[in-house]
């Protein structure tokens, strides 16, 4: 299977995550050098869920960023389009209501949610100023927005050495642990491409979501933005 190119055609990103999920956790864990672990952490106080509250975290993949929800007591959906992600995380969570759907196109009654957040999603998916309004669709007024995505590192001489030296040696180390490495050079690439902390809080502005605000993690390798619906 090839990998997805950049203008992210869903099948093709959908069949590229098929085809890493069984080792897709192991992979993540590896390449971030443990860093996964943090930013979930981090990702679960900006949510800050309340027990009993309902939470949609969009492109769930295995679940792996739905377990830390249910941890704290709320009603958590996973949701995702890749069905070979579902299967996975259905083995390795068989308590969590995983739920396929399209971000472009959600599966969910309006205002449904307290909460929606989308960790290391939101770069895969092909329109995403239509996906950043139908998580507000989903959100009851007043609730919140969590963006969990690899960014723009914010000191200059990182910023060189991770997009132009670290985001090179990315594919060949993947082709080590990585059942499918073609996804690693993907994962690279759309990093380069995606837009700074400012770029996307413009995006989910003009999406409907008010107070935007962003943090950024690891010196800004990723960034937690923030918005209320
Ligand atoms: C890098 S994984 C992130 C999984 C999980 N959130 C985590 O933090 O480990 C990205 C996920 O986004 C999903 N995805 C991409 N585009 C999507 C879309 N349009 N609708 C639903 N899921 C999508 C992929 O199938 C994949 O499982």
């Amino acid at each position: 299977m090839s990998r997805a190119a950049l203008d992210k055609q869903p099948h093709e990103v959908a069949a590229m995550f098929d085809g890493v999920a069984e080792r897709y956790d192991l992979t993540n864990d590896v390449l971030s050098l443990g860093q996964t672990r943090w930013w979930r952490r981090a990702v679960l106080c900006a949510v800050d869920p309340a027990p009993g509250q309902r939470i949609l975290d969009l492109a769930a993949g295995t679940g792996t960023s739905s377990v830390p929800f249910q941890a704290a007591g709320a009603e958590v959906v996973p949701c995702d389009f890749s069905l070979g992600m579902l299967r996975v995380g259905r083995r390795q969570h068989p308590g969590l209501p995983f739920t396929a759907g399209d971000a472009l196109d959600l599966p969910f009654a309006d205002h449904s949610f307290d909460a929606v957040s989308i960790s290391f999603g939101l770069r895969n998916v092909s329109d995403v100023g239509r996906a950043l309004a139908e998580m507000r669709r989903v959100t009851r007024p007043g609730g919140r927005l969590v963006v969990c995505e690899f960014s723009h590192p914010v000191w200059r001489p990182w910023r060189t050495v991770y997009v132009e030296y670290l985001m090179r040696a990315l594919p060949p180390v993947a082709r080590r642990v990585s059942t499918n490495p073609e996804a690693y050079v993907y994962l690279a690439e759309s990093i380069r491409a995606w837009p700074d902390q400012r770029g996307l809080a413009r995006t989910i502005a003009a999406a409907g979501w008010s107070g935007v605000g962003w943090r950024d993690l690891s010196g800004g390798i990723v960034t937690l933005h923030r918005a209320t619906a």
